[in-house]
């Protein structure tokens, strides 16, 4: 399994986009439609209403903001980055056609996740492991600290991560897709610092085109353990982990995630933490 959310069986539109990173990223990589049920779901079931207002750090395109936007007419988001390219694209392709409500409900800014204030917002999310940039414990808590004081009360910070023995092997893997193939790299791992550099390419099936290097990561691999631990220290209470389970056929996550507080060892897992600030 590739570090991706997203099931290939899930449903594919016909090649007609151009050989563009961002619009391969978003189709290979993302899913927000599922990731708002999970939000959406998992907010109601602690503070029994719909949350509204989201906040997408290291949010690249803003693939999951803008949707956020369209999902609900009362819905409001922020995307926070660091980096103008992916922002602009975003606002040129994710928010396009969007009408005057649409515009008004999302605001992009270029700027770092760990200064970035506004309003509180009902929930925070920082997914496809964006986090794993941060190296150091302590600047995790900064981070969990800023995210813990951009919530309001009753709000939701929303993780995901991924781990699993294969997690630390140095492998390529190939995924098809309509039109292009998605390669997933894990090109350096070490061990005593848990520091990974990975990347990931896309070609055309014939072979002729390959776009190298397309995204690069220096990250750390950070544990539930770790992760969770920092949270609490932080003032979010309780955590929660949400594992993905397994399809009984092929041995592939099913995009099912359920509360748990122990789980199988696989080869490769995927999970989403959820940090709850009262
Ligand atoms: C893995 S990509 C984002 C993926 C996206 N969130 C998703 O779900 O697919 C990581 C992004 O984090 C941004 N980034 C890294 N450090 C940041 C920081 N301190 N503040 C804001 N953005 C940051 C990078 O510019 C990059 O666009």
């Amino acid at each position: 399994m590739g570090r991706s959310k997203k099931r290939t069986k899930g449903k594919q539109r016909p090649d007609k986009l151009p050989f563009d990173k961002y619009a391969l990223y978003q189709r290979a990589v993302q899913e927000p439609e599922a990731d708002i049920e999970f939000i959406d779901e998992t907010f109601a079931a602690h503070f029994d209403r719909t949350p509204h207002t989201l906040r997408e750090d290291f949010c690249a395109a803003a693939y999951l903001a803008c949707e956020w936007v369209k999902h609900d007419d009362a819905n409001r988001a922020w995307g926070v980055d660091l980096d103008p390219e992916p922002l602009a694209w975003g606002q040129a392709n994710n928010a396009a056609g969007f009408d005057e409500s649409q515009s008004e409900r999302l605001t992009l800014i270029e700027g770092d996740v760990l200064d970035v204030r506004h309003d509180p917002v009902d929930v925070i999310v920082a997914f496809n492991f964006s986090y794993y940039c941060l190296q150091t414990r302590s600047e995790l808590l900064r981070y969990f600290t800023a995210a813990y004081g951009n919530l309001g009360p009753g709000g939701l910070f929303v993780l995901d991560i991924y781990g699993g023995p294969e997690a630390q092997e140095l492998v390529e893997e190939t995924t098809e897709h309509d039109g292009f193939n998605y390669v997933w790299d894990q090109d350096e791992f070490d061990p005593i610092q848990s520091r990974m550099v990975c990347y990931i390419h896309f070609e055309k099936p014939s072979g002729k085109k390959r776009m190298k290097r397309a995204f690069a990561y220096d990250w750390r691999l950070w544990t539930i353990l770790e992760v969770r631990e920092a949270l609490s220290e932080v003032g979010f209470a309780p955590t929660e982990v949400y594992w993905e389970g397994t399809e009984e056929k092929t041995g592939e996550g099913d995009g099912v995630f359920t509360l748990e507080e122990s789980a199988e060892n696989t080869e490769s897992w995927i999970a989403y933490i959820v940090g709850i600030k009262q």
